[in-house]
């Protein structure tokens, strides 16, 4: 942060917040009866986030309403604001905006700003496409690599490779066998600025569990 920051962070951050929970409270009445729903339909337990996000993505401030939903639930992502673009079985979106309180003394965004967000995508990644299985997802290795300054707002793209998607259909499979699943999914997430350029690189690795003899 530079002194500019600072004195700009002192007075945003304080109102940025209170839009924060305004839009929250906005976001939660426009979308209770699509939340009602999602509630009632029962999809909630084996299929959280694909159903959340089937429910509101396409609603008023949906998006806005998971991002929120999102950060409460993980406190610590959700302190640099990651807004959930896109939730997909084979790739997801989260974008970052660039914000004083979240800039470095060099007039960029914080690395750990970025590695957090882009950590998020690889998360709701291997949740999505392994939770109708019942896989349970943990991380145990991020390596980041930051190629060039981030500005603006950056795009974290997480995507399954082909075989990727193979490995985790065979994961469904054995789990639908009753078999107990222990494998790595190490996810590639590339961070884009506005004009398309990789700013940055996360690989998180990402093991997924599923205890055998109990899933039909
Ligand atoms: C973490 O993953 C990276 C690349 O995916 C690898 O190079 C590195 O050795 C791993 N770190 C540890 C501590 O295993």
């Amino acid at each position: 942060m530079t002194v500019t920051d600072v004195a700009a962070t002192a007075v945003l951050y304080p109102l940025f917040l209170v839009f924060g929970v305004l839009q929250f409270i906005v976001a939660l009445v426009i979308n209770t009866p699509a939340l009602v729903a999602w509630a009632l339909s029962g999809k909630a337990k084996r299929r959280f986030l694909e159903s959340l996000w089937g429910a509101v993505h396409k609603q008023p401030l949906g998006r806005e309403l998971i991002s929120t939903l999102m950060g409460i639930l993980s406190t610590y992502t959700g302190s640099v604001s990651p807004f959930i673009a896109q939730v997909d079985a084979t790739e997801t979106l989260v974008q970052l905006t660039e914000r004083p309180w979240l800039r470095n003394p060099f007039t960029s965004i914080h690395a750990l700003a970025i590695a957090n967000a882009a950590e998020l995508a690889s998360g709701l990644l291997a949740t999505r496409a392994t939770e109708h299985f019942g896989g349970r997802v943990i991380v145990t290795n991020i390596s980041v690599a930051y190629d060039r300054k981030a500005r603006g707002v950056i795009s974290c793209h997480a995507q399954l490779t082909p075989e990727q998607v193979r490995q985790v259909e065979s994961m469904a499979s054995s789990a639908q066998a009753g078999k107990p699943v222990d494998e790595s999914l190490v996810i590639q997430v590339n961070v884009l600025d506005s004009k398309k350029e990789i700013v940055s690189r996360l690989q998180a690795t990402w093991v997924v569990r599923v205890s055998g003899g109990k899933r039909a």
